[in-house]
């Protein structure tokens, strides 16, 4: 039995730098049918909202990004019955006016990563013997049109200009791009690069949640740097400068996202025509 402390209707997933959210909070150890998530879920209340935390790479930062546990992740939050999920990420920026401090609501991705899981419909059996189908959900738009216009506001009531739209290519890390592999990323017109934003967002859509990327610019990326190249301190230094203010857009968006009951977006319909064959959470 779920009681009411350990329930939620909005997740926030936090990124590199970004280890807790809320300072009243119970925690709460949960297990999936896919392992354990990056740490325990963090429940807490905010404007009247239920809200899990969950640091992705664990709050001592001991998971790469290509060894976090993204289904675990999104089916423990799931199962506190959380519908809505902000991910808010360090990115690096794919072109000069992209710089440090530049906060991003993306509305496109790219995925370049190599080896992780980004399903949960790969036809093997849940421990109750349970077998996904096979499922092929649209994922042209893969962030959430409500979750993205809450964001923006959210950004601009705080006065963030943010960037509205543009496509963020996932690469597979640990390491950052080549200077080659940056410019070639840029040549494409993508516009800003990240190591977690995939699977995430294509697997909030298969458990039909709403999943919006807040992308956090903290380093104009090899390609465009003239210096020696991105560094891990880089990142965490410019991301530790942004994070008050990023905490607080946080606050505000999560105030003003649409109840779990009145969602309706293209999210909530993902579904729609196909059986899953399994029970989600
Ligand atoms: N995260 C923050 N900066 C990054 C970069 N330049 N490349 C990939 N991931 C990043």
């Amino acid at each position: 039995m779920t009681s009411a402390a350990s329930t939620a209707e909005i997740g926030v997933i936090g990124g590199s730098g970004f280890y807790s959210f809320l300072d009243d909070v119970t925690e709460i150890t949960v297990k999936t049918p896919y392992g354990a998530p990056s740490d325990s879920l963090f429940v807490g209340e905010l404007a009247g909202r239920r809200v899990a935390f969950l640091p992705r790479h664990g709050r001592s930062h001991h998971l790469p990004p290509h060894r976090i546990n993204y289904r675990a992740n999104l089916w423990a939050l799931r199962s506190l019955g959380v519908r809505q999920v902000l991910g808010p990420c360090a990115v690096g920026g794919l072109r000069e006016e992209y710089g440090p401090g530049t906060l991003l609501i993306p509305d496109q991705l790219v995925d370049r990563t190599k080896t992780r899981t980004q399903t949960f419909f790969d036809g093997e059996p849940l421990p109750d013997g349970t077998v996904p189908e096979v499922v092929h959900l649209t994922f042209a738009d893969p962030y959430c049109p409500v979750g993205r216009t809450v964001a923006l506001a959210a950004a601009r009531g705080r006065a963030w200009e943010p960037v509205d739209g543009g496509t963020m290519v996932v690469i597979e890390g640990p390491r950052f791009s080549t200077r080659a592999e940056s410019r070639w990323h840029a040549a494409q017109g993508w516009s800003v690069v990240g190591m977690t934003g995939h699977p995430e967002a294509v697997l909030a859509r298969e458990l039909g949640l709403c999943y919006t990327s807040m992308s956090l610019v903290t380093d104009l990326d090899a390609g465009a740097e003239t210096g020696e190249g991105v560094t891990h301190e880089d990142v965490l230094r410019v991301f530790g400068e942004n994070v008050a203010r990023l905490r607080e857009v946080l606050f505000d968006a999560v105030a003003a996202l649409p109840r779990n009951e009145k969602r309706d977006c293209l999210c909530t319909h993902a579904h729609d025509g196909w059986d899953l064959g399994i029970e989600l959470p």
